[in-house]
């Protein structure tokens, strides 16, 4: 692996010269220097060849061929990379990426929020409370959540710390998939966890049963194991790529791929409030191969998109570019079209997704922030019916969802209420869909309640 980049006027750190937002106030900038270096001689968490699959894949999935599923936490937290809270993530990921295979009648491209979805953006740099004022949590990459100054005064370190859990949840992903984990043939892995008989069970074993038989019946017939791809399959990781000397510590040029790549993640986005064109980030995304997504809110307008296409994907590179429509069930209607018409414009392909999450967030009277699983559904279903009525493809969903049993979103099959919200809310940041309610949503889609 040789490190002889071409003269060029981008390099990883090029960012620097830029005003890049929603970057951490360290108190001391060597010890940054020092960790970003030694960040930079670790192995990487992924690999180009991964990097580049998946881009093909995107790329199919842009001309209808597949869909996206991508889920896991608001944040990933240090504590909870543990072996329970990554299988059951992986876990109803799956299951949903099952449903949705069987519904829509595509191959999936599965893709977890996870393995260093660690640093938040944040309304405000600082927080005060009881006259007290102390920098924002802004992730366990950054400083840590206890409204004490030890823990949010930002520490480098915790760079080196969050990378160590992305490498180890990774790891262990990759061996729950190599080991058979996502093995249809092995239903007893697909067994539904919930201690009373769900309202949905029987819609999704009567699902998981239907492809066990068909893949029987296909290996019956055929002689030779099914090679669908349902029995081995592929799991890839992505993040906000927030923190941009994170990014750009694992960004490395390749020799043989002739580019530019970041190693941290297969699949890095660029969330709504650092999509400034002249910004750090988009400076920085311009120059790596990744895959990368933009996730687009009320603020973007048609222009904005247009010029960020052509900074981003100034050839119109297929698999390139993802974007992940968060407007809201109110406001999807209305801003979705007129962005589709500029895209077309460009002639530059892209992938549409939808993020029915944030732009349906909202406090209860006791201010909880919450999101109700009927506005949830209503803007995936907007955003299938528009792109349909355009004649465009929506091929792509992106969640907030835990494997667990939390009470952090409202409705659903059991018809969960405000009043049920503190019996189990654990998020720190955004509430996620509990195990039950992301399924669920899965069956609606692949039930084409959308259509
Ligand atoms: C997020 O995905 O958690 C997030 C902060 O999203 P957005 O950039 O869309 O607000
Ligand atoms: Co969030």
């Amino acid at each position: 692996m040789s490190r002889k980049p071409p003269q060029s006027d981008w390099h990883p750190a090029t960012w620097q010269s830029r005003a890049a937002t929603q970057q951490p106030l360290y108190p001391d900038p060597a010890e940054v220097e020092r960790v970003v270096a030694s960040l930079a001689q670790l192995p990487p968490i992924v690999t180009s060849g991964e990097i580049l699959a998946l881009k093909q894949q995107l790329a199919e999935a842009q001309r209808g061929e597949r869909f996206l599923l991508q889920g896991g936490d608001c944040a990933e937290s240090f504590e909870d990379c543990t072996s329970d809270a990554i299988a059951s993530k992986l876990k109803i990921l799956l299951q949903m990426s099952v449903v949705l295979l069987y519904g829509l009648k595509k191959p999936v491209i599965r893709v977890g929020r996870m393995a260093g979805q660690y640093a938040k953006p944040r309304s405000a740099d600082s927080e005060t409370r009881e006259g007290l004022t102390l920098p924002s949590y802004r992730g366990d990459l950054v400083n840590r959540h206890p409204f004490v100054k030890e823990d949010r005064v930002p520490d480098p370190q915790l760079m080196l710390r969050g990378y160590e859990r992305a490498a180890l949840t990774l790891n262990f992903v990759r061996a729950l998939v190599d080991g058979g984990f996502a093995d249809l043939h092995h239903p007893e892995n697909w067994d539904l966890d919930f201690v009373d008989h769900s309202p949905i069970a029987d819609n999704y074993q009567e699902i998981v049963h239907s492809i066990s038989e068909s893949l029987d019946f296909f290996e019956l017939v055929s002689g030779q194991p099914a090679s669908s791809g349902t029995e081995r399959i592929d799991f890839f990781a992505s993040h906000e790529g927030l923190h941009l000397h994170y990014e750009q510590a694992q960004t490395r040029y390749l020799e043989k791929r002739k580019g530019w790549f970041n190693l941290s993640t297969h699949f890095p986005w660029i969330g709504m409030r650092t999509a400034d064109l002249e910004g750090g980030h988009v400076e920085y995304y311009r120059g790596i191969q990744n895959p990368i997504a933009i996730k687009l809110g009320p603020s973007i307008t048609p222009e904005w998109l247009q010029e960020l296409i052509g900074a981003l994907n100034p050839h119109g590179e297929p698999g390139r570019l993802t974007l992940i429509c968060r407007f809201g069930a109110k406001k999807i209607e209305e801003a979705l079209p007129p962005l589709i018409q500029a895209v077309r414009a460009t002639g530059s392909p892209v992938l549409w997704s939808c993020d029915p999450m944030h732009g349906n967030t909202e406090s209860t009277a006791s201010g909880v922030k919450t999101r109700r699983f009927e506005n949830i559904l209503a803007e995936v279903q907007s955003a299938f019916a528009v792109h349909k009525e355009m004649g465009s493809y929506l091929g792509g969903v992106h969640f907030e969802l835990t494997g667990d049993n939390v009470t952090e979103c409202t409705g659903g099959a059991r018809g969960l209420t405000d009043a049920d919200l503190a019996r189990a809310y654990r998020s720190t940041v955004d509430p996620r869909l509990n195990y039950e309610q992301a399924l669920e949503l899965a069956l609606c889609i692949a039930r084409g309640r959308h259509a």
